[in-house]
């Protein structure tokens, strides 16, 4: 098996669940797509063949970032609906009064496949070029059979097109199409009588769905998990992201991957994801844009033990950044996270919120996804925000990308 040596680097490693884990003078062994070895440099085993051997001039190396909650299939704006936010109108008026997601699925099925995955790769594209080499995408814009299909595949071509890996989450359960208007309870039958075709095509590796006034309500969301669980699928929730519905919780009984957003999250709620292993997944851009200010309860997610992973959230509504960097800092600056806990956030519990135990640090092993930076310590990742784009190289299953 080919074995490739990377030298000369400053490893945060994030190997052990505290601390970045830096090694000063580090190297890496890779082997195919895999981590063969990861430590100093002295330590290297000796009598070994190595094919390639690249130095990395001190430059900073840490796992390649996972972007674990993304809608990044989509067609059209949200820039007037921003202004009308901006003159006082709210997110939840300008939903109830039939804008908000129902205007995005409006222009997502006006626009053809071709041009929602051209928009798609863009967008992916600005992503791997701050770092992520693992993303996931949500459907949710479709909002019918043959439209959530459209959407899925695009993501699974995503993901047969780039040097990324992607991961597909069904979200039909966003918002109510015209087609079913007063017929909420019909629409979820119907979207959960869809997803056996969808599995069976290979789109669908979990199921997600938007629990809220403006969403659906707790029952209906249970009957979502109810549907993924009989065909084996693993669920996440768009949780307590405007109200408490005690939607962690109801996520928490199905063993979900991830509860996220979650600023109304409750004591209750918190104490039901800890037990349950389930990933907090914050999403500070949301949370900017929208001009919130409650705080998800992060001393308490923290006192308790449950991961927290971070995310752009990428979508036209509540989230329309390309930038994982400065969710980074976001995550320091509003949520009061650490650096190092930011960092974590988009690797390695990234990766847990996306059930991928084998990524997000760099130890034997792993999946060899790494990033070069052009900085000295971690922590500069969350410091300096907007501009100057410190990613120098990238490199998935072990092949380099950019450079
Ligand atoms: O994660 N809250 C629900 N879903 C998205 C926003 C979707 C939209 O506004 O288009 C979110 O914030
Ligand atoms: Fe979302």
């Amino acid at each position: 098996m080919n074995l490739t040596l990377w030298r000369q680097a400053r490893l945060a490693t994030l190997a052990d669940k505290r601390g970045w884990g830096l090694v000063e003078r580090g190297a890496l062994l890779v082997e195919g797509s895999e981590l063969r070895w990861v430590g100093d440099d002295a330590s290297l085993p000796r009598g070994l063949a190595i094919d390639a051997e690249h130095d990395l001039g001190g430059s900073l190396l840490t796992p390649a970032l996972v972007d674990c909650h993304t809608h990044l299939v989509y067609g059209g704006d949200r820039a007037r609906e921003f202004e009308l936010r901006l003159q006082g109108a709210s997110y939840e008026e300008i939903a109830r009064a039939g804008g908000g997601i129902r205007s995005t699925v409006a222009a997502t099925r006006a626009a053809g496949d071709d041009l929602l995955f051209e928009a798609a790769c863009r967008r992916a594209l600005a992503l791997l070029a701050e770092g992520v080499a693992t993303v996931e995408v949500k459907s949710g814009y479709g909002l019918s059979l043959e439209h959530e299909a459209r959407l899925l595949r695009v993501g699974r071509r995503l993901g047969a097109s780039l040097p990324l890996t992607v991961c597909t989450t069904y979200l039909a359960a966003h918002a109510l199409p015209p087609e079913f208007e007063g017929r909420a309870d019909d629409y979820i039958d119907a979207l959960c009588s869809w997803l056996p075709a969808l599995q069976a095509e290979g789109l669908v590796d979990a199921v997600d769905a938007f629990c809220d006034g403006i969403g659906f309500t707790p029952a209906q969301t249970r009957r979502v998990f109810e549907a993924a669980h009989a065909l084996g699928l693993p669920v996440k929730l768009h949780a307590e992201q405007l109200s408490d519905q005690g939607g962690a919780q109801l996520a928490a009984e199905f063993g979900a991957l991830s509860a996220d957003h979650l600023e109304y999250l409750s004591d209750d709620g918190v104490a039901a994801m800890a037990r349950a292993g389930t990933v907090a997944v914050l999403l500070p851009g949301a949370f900017y844009f929208l001009r919130e200010t409650k705080l998800p309860p992060v001393a308490a997610l923290r006192a308790a033990g449950v991961p927290i992973a971070l995310a752009t959230d990428h979508n036209p509504g509540s989230s329309p950044t390309l930038s994982p960097l400065l969710m980074l800092n976001m995550a320091c600056t509003l949520f009061r996270l650490t650096p190092e806990e930011a960092l974590r956030g988009m690797t390695v519990n990234g990766a847990r919120a996306l059930g991928l135990a084998g990524r997000g640090r760099l130890a034997a092993g792993q999946r060899a996804d790494f990033v070069a930076w052009d900085a000295e310590h971690p922590s500069e990742l969350a410091y300096r925000f907007g501009g100057a784009n410190p990613c120098r190289r990238v490199v998935t299953g072990g092949r380099e990308l950019i450079r």
